[in-house]
């Protein structure tokens, strides 16, 4: 088993689909990762699982790679684990990344109907596409992920499988935003909505991932004057940032619904 403990996890999946199936009962999403590279190991101990329902897990997948051993079952229920009732309960500074989350998700949740109303032709439809890039530029890219990548993450070993998934994540989306820019300078809509939709799944997933595995996790290994530290770096790096962009992009955010409602009434005259 030490084998697989150490192999990645994608590996694992292909050969044995079973352990794919028997990780998403537990709510640990590897089979739609798009880079599969974390080690089974690390994937285990990142998830947090309560002991007893770590050594289910761990008795079902070992069960499946080596159906003819021998393996003691742990006692207690195999029951798999349920959405997280409670709330996740965050240290302040990271309850800061949370917080811009849900600022960048506004945008996310709305670009469904900008894909379906806006026409890219018209001022005001161009107008709303470049502000959302704005958007995702200066504030879910300079402002959110570089203190990530900048402070967040000294905080982990970089190499870590989980982390380089997160990078990766981030430089897909600049790739997206780069193709959108591109596509709008050509007035090519169709590969403009092409890339703002994988954009939106793309940051859809990655959020879920950050707020419900990566910082819980990053949190737990946090010393209380680590804490401290961190906010005050978290200070430092938004220092660096003109208050006005920030600003910008708040009212940005806030305000796109309504945007979006004025193109669709014009759409509908
Ligand atoms: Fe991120
Ligand atoms: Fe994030």
């Amino acid at each position: 088993m030490e084998k697989y403990l150490n192999a990645p996890i994608k590996e694992i999946i292909t050969k044995f689909p079973e352990v794919g199936r028997i990780l998403e009962e537990y709510k640990i999403g590897c089979v739609p990762c798009t880079l599969g590279s974390c080690l089974l190991k690390d994937i285990v101990a990142i998830h947090n699982l309560p002991v007893d329902q770590e050594a289910q897990l761990m008795y079902r997948v070992e069960k499946s790679i080596y159906p003819d051993r021998d393996i003691k079952k742990p006692e207690g229920k195999a029951s798999a684990r349920k959405t997280p009732s409670g709330k996740i309960k965050y240290s302040p500074p990271i309850k800061r990344l949370v917080d811009e989350h849900a600022l960048i998700k506004k945008w996310l949740e709305l670009i469904p109907a900008v894909l379906e109303k806006v026409d890219i032709e018209s001022k005001i439809g161009r107008q709303l596409i470049l502000d959302g890039l704005d958007f995702i530029r200066s504030y879910a890219d300079k402002f959110h992920h570089a203190k990530e990548e900048d402070v967040l993450f000294g905080y982990t070993d970089k190499n870590l499988d989980i982390i380089k998934t997160i990078l990766a994540d981030h430089e897909t989306a600049r790739g997206h935003v780069k193709a959108m820019l591109e596509a709008l300078g050509k007035g090519d809509e169709k590969t403009v909505f092409e890339h703002l939709n994988a954009y939106k799944e793309l940051l859809t997933e990655h959020i879920k991932k950050e707020d419900e595995i990566l910082y819980p996790w990053i949190d737990r290994g946090l010393s209380t004057a680590q804490v401290g530290e961190l906010f005050a770096k978290f200070d430092e790096a938004e220092v660096k940032i003109d208050k006005e962009v920030v600003e910008r992009c708040r009212r940005f955010a806030e305000k796109a619904e309504q945007r979006i409602e004025k193109i669709k009434k014009e759409v509908t005259k």
